[in-house]
């Protein structure tokens, strides 16, 4: 469904910054090369260096040659560039947001519906937005004004609330649009579609039927040169606190009413809502943390690759011990009917033996058992790296022996000839749009907070050594402490065989 976008100006701060070159100038670029940018839209990238609008265009154009190796089209790229504007906003000039209104009062260049995309530094969220104010660009009396928000929303709870508070100050929830840009992959998307335009799964998808869940994000990369950032943040609130939490409300969530975005948004909040706080007396039970050490991984070219451990890592970069953690799995439980007694096991790691995202299904035990170790029957939504729906049957053996072997169903989600739109395409399409459904409400990112902070806060107060896995191996045995039961292990690779730990 192609949604009509109002005439409209996409002023872009940080447009000199790393997210804008590799994604956002070249998401915006192929949005126009589709023919999904209306004829009336401007880009103001803002920044604060004073930058002539020739430079800044072949600063541009040099965005787009990095990307696309293999040439674009030269009639897209004439009208693309000409969308491009540049004005500084020197933090020096007190004047300089007046200036900015000034500019963009100039209503034959700039469309007057305004969408605010701040890929700036957290610290900086609250004061754009209360510059903005200040000077009347945030006013909706005649047109709409909207604000993408980057993330993290905030670093706990209290922060995220502060940051909340500064910006309700001037913008109504409607006009604030908070990114989790995993939102914004079409794999992600599916879970729901898969869930509910199918009548095979819905009579199945509850705690009858379901032995467990298990959300995983594995990496095989480690922090790199993030070392600083990664060490103030670590897997819990990188990965877990809203991609995985995000996955695990569509996995989860009960139907919405209808595809509008309240609707949507209703039933993940209710979800997030029900998750059963951790534990910390016994979270040693619920939650296992590790870091990586050193090992063998394997690199992109296939070969093996010597790596350094984290800690090694950190030490590099002058930084003598740590206790964060860059493997993390928690148990959780959603306290409501269809999911009473039902473990959720959700973990992330860096410098596993696989990068994989996938949600991966295990059903009770069949009916009739041929053999004590007989397979469940497993269904695995993969994400990354390729984006497939499986699922496992048992199915006899021909012969003249009653006996079984696994069966594996498998769709892949993507076929010749289908379109790649990376989640930054989806997610500033919709900002145009004024469609927040793939975006978080601040109810989600509080039940997110409210969930992850104890965690966090336990694991920091522990200052005991730290697990230590050797980089390129797959989970620490010590991890299957959080499981309900002893037939229950980590689910891997999505090919048969590649299962079991
Ligand atoms: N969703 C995701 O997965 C994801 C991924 C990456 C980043 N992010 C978020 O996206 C935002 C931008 O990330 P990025 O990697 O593009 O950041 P970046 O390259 O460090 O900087 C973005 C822009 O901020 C301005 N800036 C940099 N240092 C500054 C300073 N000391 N004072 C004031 N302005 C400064 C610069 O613009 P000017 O010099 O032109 O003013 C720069 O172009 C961040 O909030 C980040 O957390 C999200």
């Amino acid at each position: 469904m192609t949604k009509q976008i109002d005439p409209c100006t996409l002023v872009l701060f940080g447009a000199s910054g790393n997210l804008s070159r590799i994604k956002l100038m070249p998401g915006l670029f192929r949005l126009d090369a589709a023919g999904r940018l209306p004829d009336h839209m401007v880009i103001l990238s803002v920044g604060r260096g004073e930058v002539s609008l020739d430079a800044w265009r072949a600063d541009v154009k040099s965005m787009l040659d990095a990307k696309f190796k293999n040439g674009y089209d030269q009639a897209v790229f004439e009208r693309f560039i000409a969308r491009n504007h540049y004005h500084a906003n020197p933090p020096t000039d007190p004047d300089a947001f007046n200036k900015m209104k000034a500019k963009l009062s100039d209503e034959k260049t700039f469309p007057q519906n305004l969408a605010y995309f701040l890929s700036v530094r957290p610290t900086d969220f609250a004061p754009v937005v209360e510059q903005l104010s200040a000077v009347g660009l945030l006013d909706e009396s005649k047109y709409w004004r909207r604000v993408l928000i980057e993330k993290p929303f905030g670093t706990d709870l209290p922060s995220a609330q502060d940051l909340q508070a500064r910006l309700t100050k001037h913008l109504k929830e409607s006009q604030i649009y908070r990114i989790d840009h995993y939102l914004g992959k079409s794999a992600v998307q599916n879970i729901m579609l898969t869930r509910f335009t199918n009548a095979i799964l819905e009579p199945l998808w509850n705690n009858a039927h379901i032995d467990h869940v298990q959300i995983t994000n594995n990496e095989t990369l480690g922090v790199g040169d993030r070392t600083t950032f990664y060490d103030a943040t670590g897997a819990l609130r990188d990965m877990f606190q809203s991609h995985l939490l995000q996955t695990l409300a569509l996995v989860a969530m009960e139907q919405p009413k209808d595809l509008t975005p309240e609707s949507i948004r209703t039933e993940k909040i209710k979800l997030l809502e029900s998750i059963r706080p951790i534990d910390v007396s016994n979270l040693n039970k619920q939650a296992f943390r590790a870091q990586y050490a050193a090992g063998r991984v394997c690199a992109s070219d296939g070969h093996g690759e010597n790596v350094a451990g984290y800690l090694e890592e950190l030490k590099r970069d002058g930084v003598e011990s740590s206790n964060t953690e860059t493997y993390a799995a928690v148990k959780l439980f959603i306290d409501n009917p269809r999911w009473k007694g039902v473990p959720f096991y959700v973990r992330t790691a860096k410098r596993m033996h696989e990068g994989n995202t996938a949600i991966a299904i295990r059903f009770k035990k069949a009916p009739m058992l041929l053999k004590d170790d007989q397979h469940h029957n497993w269904l695995i939504i993969n994400i990354q790296p390729r984006e497939c729906i499986k699922m496992e049957f048992e199915s006899k053996i021909p012969g003249l022996d009653i006996a079984t072997r696994t069966l594996s169903v498998d769709g892949p989600q993507r076929q010749k000839d289908d379109e790649t739109i990376d989640s930054y395409e989806t997610l500033m399409l919709n900002l145009m749009e004024g469609d927040p459904s793939q975006y978080l409400h601040i109810n989600e990112v509080e039940a997110q907070w409210r969930l992850v902070d104890p965690i966090v806060k336990a694991w920091a107060q522990d200052k005991g050594p730290v697990h230590q896995y050797r980089a390129g191996n797959r989970d620490p045995e010590e991890s299957k402490v959080i499981f309900e039961s002893e037939d229950q292990f980590w689910r891997y690779s999505i090919e048969l065989g590649g299962d079991q730990h």
